[in-house]
Parts: C-alpha cells; structure tokens; sequence
C-alpha cells in the first residue's frame, strides 16, 4: 500500500533519527555533541574500530563516511534490519505516537468491493445456469435447442436463464447474505426512481460476459419472444463492467485463436456462441454497440490483423466503412484490420447454420484489407470524368492518409493510393481518348490510349469504377441486396394496398431488377387478379402461398432497418401515399435513364464517335443527378444498389 507522503514527513519530524540509531549502535562520546543533535558511532553496516558514521537530528538522515550508506529513518530499519517498509513506518509512527493513516481506504474498499461484486455476478451465473436446467427453464431449453446450440456449448458458455419473476434473484441473492447495496452495484436489480427494486432480467436467456480472465462482470439477455421490445438486455455500465472496454469471448478466443493467430469480430452474442460451435473458437463481438476503440485495442492485444466481419447489407457496409475510420489513425506496422463481408441477409450464426462452416471460412478467405476498403469507398460509384473531380478524389485519399498516425504506415499508404490512382485513371483516360481528331494532340500527352484499344471496349471511365467494384468478390456478395427504393415500393403497395387501385396503371408495369421483388410485384398482380385488394394481410397472405414469405420478410427487415416507416403497415395512408409517389417518380426517372444509358453506351461500342461519346456523358450526367437527389432524401440514397459512404 502508499502512504500519504505527508505522513511519512510528519512522523519523520516528530522522531529524532538518533532515537531509531542509538537502539543499535553506542554514540562515541567523544565525538557525538547531543546538544547539537550531531551523533557519531562505529558503522553497524560494515565492521570498524574508528567511528566514520555520523547523523544529524536535523537533517534527519545518517551517513557514513566510511562506507558510504545513508538514509533516513526508514531505510535504517529496512536496510539494517531487513523490516518491510510498511513495518518501518508502523514502527516509527509508534514512536512518534500518531495513528496510522486510514491506510487509504477508499482505495482498498474498493479493491474489496469488486472483488465481492465478482462474487455476486459468479452466484448469479450460477443461480441461471440452475434455472435453464430446473423446470423455470424448460422453454428456455426449448429455445436454445430450437436454435441448435449443444449443451456442451451451453455450458462451455455458462449460459443461463433468468425466470420471469421480480425477485427470484434478489431473494436468492439476499439469502446467500449479498446486501441489496451490492446487487444494485452489480446491475442485476433495478432500482433508480422505483420505491422496490426488482430483477433486472426477467424471463431471458442470459449470457455471462467475462473479463479478460474469465471472471463474469456482466450479463447480455436475450428476449424469448420476438414480442419484447428489447431483444437483447445488458448489464449497465458497473464498477466491474464498461461496455465500450469489454468484448465478449474475449478471454476464450484469446486462447483459441490457434496457430494461425486469427481473430474474428462479429456483431452478437449468438454469432460468438454458433461460431465456437462450428469450431471458430477465435470469434469476439462488442455488446451492442459498434466497436470502439478500446476494443480496437483488445483485439491488438491478441493479434495484429483481426478480422472485422460485417453483415452484407448496406447498414453492414456503412458499418465497415465507420470501423476503417477508426481503425485508420491507428495503424501501425503489424497493427491492422481486415474486413469481410457477409452475404446479404445472414448473420454468421444464419451462416454456419445454414451452409456450415465452409461457408464462414470462405467469407474470411475473402476478407479485404483496409487499404482496398477505403479506395473502394472512396471510388464507387464516383464519376471522375473532368480533371476537377480527379483532383478532388486523390485530395479526398491525400486527407485520409494524413490521418494515420505512424510515418511509415503513412507513406506506404500515400503511395499505395498514388500508385491506384494512376492505375485506376490511366484505364480510364486510355478508354476515354478519341481515335482521330485534334483533341488527341490536347489530351494524349504520350498516353497514346485509343477507343477500343485492346478490347477494354468504350465503356467509358467513369463507369469503370463502379464496373470494377461489380466485379468485386466483395461487392459481388452483397449484389443480391433488395435495391431499398423498390423494396419500399413493393412494402406500400402491399402494407396499403388502396394504393394499387390509386396507381394501377403504373403498378402493373412496374419494372423492377431484384428478381424476388419481381415475384412479389407478381404475387401482387395476381393478387389483383384475383379481387384481393382490400386488405394488406389477405395479400401477405397470397404471398405466402406463393413461397415468398422469406422474401416478403427481408423486404420488410430492410424496410424497417433503414427506418423507413412510412411504408410500414401502421404508417398513416397519406404519409404512405407521399413516401410511395416519390419512390415511384424516382425509380421511374432512374430506370428511363438507365435503359437509355445503355443504348447510349452500346451506339458507343459501335460507333465510336465523339458525337456518342458526348452522348454518353450528358445521359451519365442526368444519371448520377438522379442519384444524388435520392441520396438526399432521407433513406434512399441508398437505393440504387450502389455502395454508399456513411
Ligand atoms: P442482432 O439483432 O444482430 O442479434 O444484434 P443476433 O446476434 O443476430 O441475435 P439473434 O440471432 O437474433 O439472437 C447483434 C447484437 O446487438 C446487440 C446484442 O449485443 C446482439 O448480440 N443488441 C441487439 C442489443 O444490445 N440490443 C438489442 O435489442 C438487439
Ligand atoms: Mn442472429
């Protein structure tokens, strides 16, 4: 322990360092002027016949001349007599008469509290793990074999299951002797602005989260039924947990990572659980929020390249691209993140469950490093096609290198980027220069690129971009994304269905490029066809006879992820009516220009004049407008299937 250095100074005063000495050695009288406080004496330290050590009350300290040692009153007593310093100052307050200090109890009562709190928190895993295998627990049982969890994994995980009652645990607790004061610290009660506090989990599915190692300093709960509006529940911030600083799985991924040293971080609890249960035992997820910079850290802890694995959805891949942005200033040699991407719809537990293993494994072969991340962020869907906006991009990839931290790392990165630019832009200039003409001596600058050279094909620059990123393993996997503009299309249509009368005529050519949303929008006609108009669950209905049930309940996750209420079942008809107006201008708007910027681009690779080329350009233009309007609208920027930035 410390002591208050103010302390040691008081005691230090109050005892004259002769009184400590002179019970060890006898005072030469000779020399010694007491009345001075100046003391001489034969070394106790090393072996002598004449008197070299001398001490002064004064001063407080002693010295030999013949030796060299010197101190003060504490280390006499440690060095000579081999006292603990917590002993020496015990043994000179006794003399000086004062009263050890409180021995800074705050400090030790906390020390003691958390380690009663790890305690209480180990007696509350145990208290669930006891409920999921009593009768409380069997539809907790049910449910988790319904998901196909082992027990083995079940136990490995210490799962559990809090009854649905308001004090099983606080009684329980408070019969093991555990103060109310210390289930409130610990976050199992809730007891702010209530008159009795009550458990906090009630009828859940609790997962114990552990800290580095292995003691349970929190709980994750999941809901049993889909009806709680909270699916999950986890602990409070405590004094044993902080939820930015913990991440789960991290004290047994820590020892599966294997030989190949890989770390996996996923989204959620069950991701972690159904991992381990494919044989990943190397997987770790945050609680509940997006990974935070100290988690960054823990995962640096256990590995320098950890996989950051994300949903391969568009919130997975605003989701990535917030994580590159953390990770970015903080790379170092040896110190980064990989980043895969999950197909659309499927979590990792969906996966391995659905597709085993293999299928995991293969989304971490594909797994992409940050810098090809950020480039593609930084490139897709970008038109280039002026000298200004070629500028702007390589500002756009100069300040995001700026950003890291390390020298080194930072201008490999800056080269790295330079060396994509020149590549990416050379392409494009090449394909974009004219055959003939005088403009080839103003743009050619030796570059000497031709229209059609070497089968690259006319496709001009500003869609190689997005051409490239189609092509992409990692955007490949997510092209089977619901385009959400007409996905909230299909959802109004269907969730009001008044709507379709309002809007026959464009409802029954209604052109859409997903191919489920193509069997919704028929399963709808039919529908119509057969008279059921008027009420949307007799249409889910006839959805769901016609095998799209999965497909009508992903175009409402995404609806509902990307919040976009208005075409929801409870939204008011004329917040409906407006959100669908503006879907179906758009979508018209853009699918007109996309089938003329395809016959723009084929009279391009047929006939490749600078006529086309302009041609090509203006409708690309109109295009890309098209495209930043919805991206102005809330929601729908990203709709069109194109990646989009955060
Ligand atoms: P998900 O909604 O993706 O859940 O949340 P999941 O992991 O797929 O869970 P299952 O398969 O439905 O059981 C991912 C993580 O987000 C946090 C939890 O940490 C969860 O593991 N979360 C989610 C919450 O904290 N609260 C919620 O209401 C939902
Ligand atoms: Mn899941």
């Amino acid at each position: 322990m410390r002591f208050p250095p103010s302390f040691l100074d008081e005691i230090r005063d109050r005892v004259p360092i002769s009184s400590v000495i002179g019970a060890r050695v006898s005072w030469d009288r000779r020399k010694t002027n007491a009345a001075r406080g100046d003391y001489w004496a034969c070394c106790p330290f090393h072996g002598e016949k004449s008197p070299s050590f001398h001490c002064e009350d004064k001063k407080g300290r002693y010295h030999c001349f013949g030796c060299g040692v010197s101190g003060d009153h504490f280390k006499f007593l440690t060095e000579l007599d081999g006292m603990g310093f917590p002993e020496a100052v015990e043994k000179i307050a006794e003399l000086a008469g004062v009263p050890m200090p409180a021995r800074d109890e705050a400090a030790e009562r906390r020390e003691k509290q958390r380690a009663s709190l790890t305690d209480v928190m180990e007696m509350a895993t145990v208290f669930f793990q006891e409920r999921l295998q009593s009768s409380d627990g069997a539809k907790a049982r049910a449910y988790l074999r319904e998901r196909g969890l082992a027990s083995a994994t079940q136990q490995a995980f210490r799962l559990g299951y809090a009854p649905d009652s308001r004090n099983a645990l606080k009684e329980f607790l408070a019969g093991k002797g555990v103060e109310k004061a210390q289930m409130e610290a610990c976050g199992l009660t809730v007891f702010e602005d209530v008159p009795v506090s009550y458990d906090r989990f009630r009828d859940r599915i609790m997962f114990p989260i552990e800290d580095s190692r292995g003691k349970v300093i929190a709980f994750g709960g999941r809901a049993l039924s889909p009806e709680i509006s909270a699916k999950y529940l986890n602990s409070p911030d405590t004094e044993l947990f902080h939820k930015g600083n913990v991440l789960y799985n991290f004290a047994r991924a820590r020892k599966g990572m294997g030989k190949d040293g890989t770390v996996i971080a996923v989204e959620g609890y069950m991701d972690v659980i159904a991992l381990a249960q494919a044989g990943f035992d190397n997987a770790v997820a945050p609680l509940g929020t997006a990974l935070t910079e100290n988690q960054l850290e823990l995962l640096w802890r256990m590995t320098g390249e950890p996989v950051l694995c994300f949903d391969g959805d568009q919130a997975g891949f605003r989701a990535a691209w917030r994580a590159a942005d953390m990770v970015l200033p903080a790379v170092q040699a040896g110190r980064t993140a990989r980043f895969a991407l999950l197909p659309e719809g499927k979590d990792p537990d969906d996966l391995v469950k659905a597709d085993g293993p293999e299928a995991f494994r293969a989304v971490l072969s594909e797994a992409r490093p940050l810098s090809d991340l950020l480039w593609m962020r930084e490139t897709s869907g970008g038109v280039f096609d002026t000298p200004e906006r070629r500028a702007e991009l390589e500002k756009t990839l100069r300040e995001l290198t700026s950003r890291i931290k390390d020298e080194s790392v930072r201008y490999h990165y800056a080269q790295d980027m330079r060396e994509r630019v020149l590549a990416f832009f050379g392409a494009q200039r090449s394909r974009q220069q004219p055959r003939h003409g005088e403009r080839d001596r103003n743009f050619s600058k030796g570059q000497g690129g031709q229209w059609g050279r070497g089968g690259a094909g006319p496709a001009a620059g500003r869609l190689a971009v997005s051409d490239s990123l189609a092509r992409s393993a990692m955007v490949k996997r997510a092209g089977g994304v619901m385009p959400l503009r007409e996905t909230a299309i299909v959802a109004a249509l269907v969730n009001h269905p008044a709507l379709i009368d309002e809007n026959f005529d464009h409802v029954e050519t209604l052109d859409l490029s997903h191919p489920d949303l193509r069997l919704l929008h028929s399963a709808l006609i039919d529908a119509v066809a057969h008279g059921v108009t008027d009420d949307s669950s007799a249409i889910i209905a006839r959805i769901g006879e016609a095998g799209l049930a999965d497909a009508w309940q992903r175009a409402m996750a995404l609806v509902r992820r990307a919040r976009l209420w208005p075409v929801m079942e409870e939204a008011a008809i004329e917040d409906a009516r407006d959100a669908f107006a503006q879907a179906l201008h758009l979508h018209r708007s853009a699918s007109t220009l996309h089938k003329e910027l395809k016959v723009a681009e084929t009279a391009l690779a047929t006939d490749p004049t600078d006529e086309n080329y302009r041609h090509l350009v203006e409708i690309q233009a109109q295009f890309h407008d098209v495209q930043a309007t919805e991206a102005l609208i809330e929601g729908f920027g990203i709709s069109s299937g194109r990646v989009d930035r955060a």
